[in-house]
Formats: structure tokens, sequence, C-alpha cells
């Protein structure tokens, strides 16, 4: 199976910060925050991963980690040239992952305890179609949000003001090339980016989308007080450190 990494978009919460930086440079803990999820890949056993970054700051997402050598993958990077939308930079690692192989993807700036590896696995041993990861949050209307029907996921929706269940969907996602396709499909929302959750709603009409659920903690950490809440976290060596 494939990695895949998203570490493009402006990071426009965290100004003025990532007027210097791109936000996954930024220190987590010990480490700037693009560490973990190489490492976290690399522990689920997936050897070939693509970086998916934006223009700024890319000389140093190289210098940091190279080729990858030090987590014991092959590193690959692609520049996704303006930021529109999680769905958008997936579709550059169409040709990285071969028709008919399966991908892991990572949002850069997501952090967690779990160990990726049972639900990697789970999804291998599955046929065809995609798995999101859900995790139970607080503060559901940030994300996007599972609707159920018995033990099935029917639809998924984004930043709801109702939210139709406790979980919200991480930014972990797992894949069947036919994502590539999928992707093609969708249109830009009002917000002007293609979003992974059209994406993600597509399989779930066909009924061809499964999900596993987070134990650990988990934070999306692209605000200030996430940020500094999964550092803490990390600093107390729970998650992550390779
Ligand atoms: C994105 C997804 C959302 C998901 C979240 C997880 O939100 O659109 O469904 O719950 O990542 O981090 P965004 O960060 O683009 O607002």
């Amino acid at each position: 199976m494939k990695g895949v990494i998203l570490a493009g978009g402006t990071g426009t919460r965290l100004a003025p910060l990532t007027k210097l930086v791109n936000k996954h440079l930024l220190p987590a803990g010990k480490y700037p925050m693009i560490h973990y999820a190489v490492a976290k890949l690399a522990d689920a056993g997936i050897e070939d991963i693509l970086l998916v970054i934006g223009k700024q700051s890319a000389g140093l997402f190289i210098d940091y980690l190279g080729g990858g050598k030090p987590w014991g993958v092959r590193l690959t990077y692609r520049i996704q040239e303006e930021a529109g939308g999680i769905a958008q930079g997936l579709a550059l690692a169409e040709g990285f992952v071969a028709p008919g192989e399966k991908m892991v993807v990572l949002l850069g700036d997501n952090l967690f305890e779990d160990d990726l590896k049972p639900l990697v696995e789970k999804f291998g041993a599955q046929e065809q179609g995609a798995m999101v990861v859900l995790k139970e949050v607080d503060d559901l209307n940030r994300y996007g949000v599972p609707v159920f029907l018995r033990d099935s996921i029917i639809f998924i929706e984004e930043k709801p003001s109702t939210p139709k269940s406790g979980y919200c969907v991480t930014g972990i996602y797992m894949y069947d090339s036919g994502v590539f396709d999928t992707i093609r499909k969708i249109r830009p929302s009002p917000r002007g980016e293609m979003e992974i959750t059209d994406v993600n709603n597509v399989y779930a009409m066909e009924g061809r989308l499964r999900y596993g659920v987070l134990n650990g903690w988990w934070t999306d950490a692209g605000t200030f007080d996430s940020l500094r809440e999964a550092g803490e976290k990390l600093s107390a060596g729970k998650g992550g450190e390779r």
C-alpha cells in the first residue's frame, strides 16, 4: 500500500507564524509537525510515501525529511500550486499510486496517538472501496460528521450546525485507486475547495465506505489552541515518536 501526506494549504488560522513558514513545519513537541505523519506511516509498514506540499517552505521540507532514510521510507514530493482543497491535493497522487493499488492518506496537521497498523491491515483485507477513520469529539461543527443508518455511514455532513452523530471524520483516509476518477466527478464547494467529504460521499452512496475508530487522543492542529494541546501530549511521550 502507498502513503500520501497532504501538507499544502496556507494555514491562515496559524498566522502570523505561517507568513514565515508552512504550518506543517511548526513545532509540535520536539519535532516539526510533519515528522509525525511520516513516522505514523512508517510504523504502519508503508514504505513509499508521496508528500504533497505547497511552494512555501518547499526546500525546508526537503532539509528536514530528505529522501526519508531515517524513517526507513522512500519519499517523493509533488507541488500543489495553489490551495484548492484536500481532494485537489490528493489528485496529484495519480500516477504515484498505480491502478489497482491502495493508499493511506494523512492530512499533515492531524496529530494522534493510535498506531495505524491495525486499520491499514483491515483496509488491506477489504475488497475495493474506501475507509474513513472516526473519533468522538465535542466540537463537531468544525469537522465532517457521519450520518449512520444502523451500522453504516450513509452520508457525511461537512461542518454541520446540527450534527447527526458524536463522531468526526479525521484526516486519516484510505482509498482504492478509483478515487482519482471519483475526484474528477466532483466540483468545488461554496468555499471554493475540492472537498474530500464530497469524494467520501460518492463512496458512501455506492455503499463502499467503511470506517474505523481511534481510541487514543487525536487533534487537528490547525489552530493555536489545538497545536499547543497536541504539543503537550507529544512532549509527554504520548504518540508518534521515531
Ligand atoms: C478537513 C475535512 C473535514 C475533516 C477535517 C479533519 O477539514 O474537510 O471533513 O473532519 O479536515 O481534520 P478542514 O481542515 O479542511 O476544515
